[in-house]
C-alpha cells in the first residue's frame, strides 16, 4: 500500500456519515474520526459549566472560550476504541461521554456551539493533531473545505430531509430515546439551516468533492459507489 491519505467526508446532519465513513475507513484498514462529536463534547462541556440558557444558546461565550483555553486547567477530549467490536468512543477528561452527547437536548445547542469561532479554532487545532499522521477517513461539516483543504478524497453527503429524519428517529428509537418524529425532523431543519449559515466554515460542498445522495441508497449500494469513485480517481490499491 503506497502512502496513506486524508479522506474527507461531509455533509448534511443525518445523512449516514458515520455509517459510511466507519465502512470505508474499516475496508482501508484507517482510522475512523466523528468530528460532530467533538462540538458535541465542547456542548455537554458548556452544560456541565452552566453556560446554556433557557433559549439553547451559550450565555457566555467569553468564559466558553476561556474553558476551552485551558484556564481552568487542561480540557481533553479524546477518542477511544473499546469493546470487541472496537467502536470509537468519546471521551472528556477521563470519562466516557458518548452516550450523554447523543441526547436532543445536545443535538438542540450543538449548532450554536459549533458556529462559535473559539471553538471551532480548538476543533480544528485538535483534528489537525489527529489527522497529522493520515491514514484517517474524517467525517464532518468543514473538513474537505477548512480543516484539511489538501485532503486527497473528499466526498459531500447528503439526502432528503425526511429521509434523513425518518433514519435518525429509528436510530433514537432504537438506542431507547423517547422522541417524536416532528421533534427530529424540525431540529434537523433548523441545524441544517444553521450549519449552512453561520459566519466561520459553513456548510458548502468543497468543489473539488464528489456528491454522494444517499436518499435511495443502502450501505452496500453505497460501498460499491465508494469502490467505482476510487476506481474512476486511480486511487485503487493506495
Ligand atoms: O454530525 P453531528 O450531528 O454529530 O454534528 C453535530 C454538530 O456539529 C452539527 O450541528 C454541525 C457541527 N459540526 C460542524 O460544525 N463541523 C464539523 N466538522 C462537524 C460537526
Amino acid at each position: 500500500m503506497s502512502s496513506p491519505i486524508i479522506i474527507a467526508v461531509d455533509g448534511h446532519s443525518s445523512t449516514g456519515k458515520s455509517t459510511f465513513a466507519k465502512a470505508i475507513a474499516k475496508e482501508l484498514g484507517y482510522i475512523y474520526i466523528d468530528t460532530g462529536a467533538m462540538y458535541r463534547a465542547v456542548t455537554l462541556l458548556a452544560f456541565r459549566k452552566g453556560l446554556v440558557s433557557k433559549n439553547n444558546t451559550i450565555s457566555d461565550v467569553h468564559a466558553l472560550a476561556g474553558i476551552l483555553s485551558g484556564n481552568a486547567g487542561p480540557v481533553e477530549i479524546s477518542f477511544r476504541t473499546s469493546g470487541a467490536g472496537g467502536a470509537s468512543e468519546t471521551w472528556l477528561d477521563g470519562e466516557n461521554i458518548e452516550k450523554e452527547i447523543r441526547t436532543i437536548e445536545i443535538s438542540r445547542v450543538v449548532s450554536h456551539v459549533a458556529a462559535i469561532p473559539e471553538v471551532r479554532r480548538y476543533v480544528d487545532r485538535r483534528l489537525r493533531e489527529i489527522g497529522s499522521a493520515r491514514g484517517v477517513v474524517m467525517d464532518g461539516r468543514d473538513i474537505g473545505t477548512a480543516v484539511f483543504p489538501d485532503a486527497e478524497l473528499k466526498i459531500f453527503m447528503t439526502a432528503r430531509p425526511e429521509v434523513r429524519a425518518e433514519r435518525r428517529y429509528e436510530e433514537m428509537r432504537m438506542r431507547g430515546y423517547d422522541v417524536s418524529y416532528e421533534d427530529i425532523l424540525s431540529n434537523l431543519k433548523e441545524r441544517d439551516y444553521l450549519d449552512a449559515h453561520r459566519e466561520t466554515a459553513p456548510l458548502k460542498q468543497a468543489p473539488d468533492a464528489e456528491l454522494l445522495d444517499n436518499s435511495d441508497m443502502t450501505v452496500d449500494d453505497q460501498v460499491e459507489w465508494f469502490h467505482e469513485l476510487l476506481k474512476r480517481r486511480h486511487l485503487c490499491g493506495f
